[in-house]
Parts: C-alpha cells; structure tokens; sequence
C-alpha cells in the first residue's frame, strides 16, 4: 500500500469528543498515539497558570517528572526555577508543557537515561500540544530547547542562530526561544555552566519584561 494511504497513528486517535483542559489532560492518560508511553509510568500533561498569559514548552519528562507525574520537577526544572526567579518571572504565573508527554529513557545500569524522541514520535504527539496552545491561547509563548521549537516552528529552526529573538509566528502574541536547561546541566565545566546560565536568565529577563509589562492589557 503506498505509504500515503496508511493512516498514522497519533495522539488524535485518543481525543476527547470535548476539547477543554480538563478533558485533553484526562484523555492523554489513555494516550497510546506512539510507543514511547510503554516504558513509562505515566503521562506528564502541562499544568500551572492557564490565565496569565505564559507557556513554556520543554522537550519531554524526565526521569523524577515521568515518577511524579508533573513537569519540570528534576535537576532541569530546578535550574529552570532559579532562572525563573533570577530573571524576574513568577513560575505560579505560568504554564508549563512538554513537545511529548512520555519519557523515553534507555537503561544504562540502574539509571534510566534520557532518549531523544525521534521525530515521528513528536510528530504523533505534537496534536496534545496544539490543543493545549488551542485552549490556553498564551499571549507568550517560550520554546525550551530544538525539539519544543521544532515541534512547532519546524525541523530547519535552529535555536542556536535565534535564541532571545521575538520569532515572526502567529502561535502567540510572542514567541521566544532559548535553550533547554538541561543542556545547561551538561556545560563542560563550572565556569562554561555559569555563562551558559547567563545567556538563558538573559532571555528569559526578555520573557518577564513583556510579562511585567502587562500582554494582558494589549
Ligand atoms: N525536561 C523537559 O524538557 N521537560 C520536563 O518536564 C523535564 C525535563
Ligand atoms: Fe501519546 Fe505522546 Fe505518549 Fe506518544 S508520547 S503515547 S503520542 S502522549
């Protein structure tokens, strides 16, 4: 059968009949629109402020947000916390998601290490995403990372040439991307970490500057 003519399984197979948060955060508990959710506890959907305006959107839970069932609860969220606050921005404002809602981890001894999700899987549970964007209508939208902006802003963004940029995109009022704090974890060395830091709380100090200058009033 040419490939066109085989339906690809996704996330749209497991929707609600009603689209609302509740709904699509209750229906993604059943999601099984890829394989990544056999190997995981359970899906980690966006939660947090859905009236103030903010998303942020991360690549996928890792290994402590795959256990709790929230994200951005480890190492990367606990960076993410101190940028938050060092660059002005109050997380109990904002809306946290993930490009895919399942963590895909690979065994090495007795750690369950992050794998990257490939893009077919993005693809497959990118609809979650654009529901959440659909219900929430962010008036700013931040992309955490290549695989959250590619999700939404296609495979030839790169986030290293427009990272800290207002993005021309009709996702949001305004779109920002920057990079993923765990890649910040992985800095080589001390001192390469802390510039690293820098650069993020200095983009996301763009993000608090739009946020404290009232979107809602615009
Ligand atoms: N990394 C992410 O991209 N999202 C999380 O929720 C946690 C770690
Ligand atoms: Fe569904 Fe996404 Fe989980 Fe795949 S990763 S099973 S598409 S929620």
């Amino acid at each position: 059968m040419p490939r066109s003519l085989v339906s690809e399984r996704s996330a749209l197979d497991f929707f609600p009949a009603k689209i609302s948060y509740s709904s699509l955060a209750a229906a993604a508990r059943t999601c099984k629109g890829c394989d990544i959710y056999m190997n995981a506890t359970q899906t980690v959907f966006g939660e947090g402020d859905r009236r103030d305006g903010v998303m942020f959107v991360g690549e996928q839970p890792g290994d402590e947000e795959d256990i709790k069932g929230h994200p951005f609860v480890g190492p990367a969220g606990r960076l993410l916390d101190k940028a938050l606050i060092d660059a002005g921005i109050d997380r109990s404002k904002t809306y946290m998601t993930n490009a895919v809602k399942h963590f895909k981890w690979t065994p090495r001894g007795k750690r369950r290490l992050h794998e990257r999700p490939k893009s077919g899987e993005i693809a497959a549970c990118r609809p979650w995403l654009e529901a959440e964007l659909e219900v929430i209508r962010p008036h700013v939208l931040v992309f955490l990372g290549a695989t959250a902006a590619q999700s939404m802003l296609g495979a030839g963004f790169r986030v290293t040439q427009m990272r800290g940029k207002w993005l021309e995109c009709k996702l949001a009022d305004r779109v920002i991307a920057t990079v993923h704090p765990s890649s910040i974890l992985r800095a080589p060395d001390a001192r390469a970490r802390e510039e690293q830091y820098r650069a993020f709380v200095a983009d996301l100090a763009k993000v608090a500057a739009v946020v404290q200058g009232g979107v809602r009033l615009a």
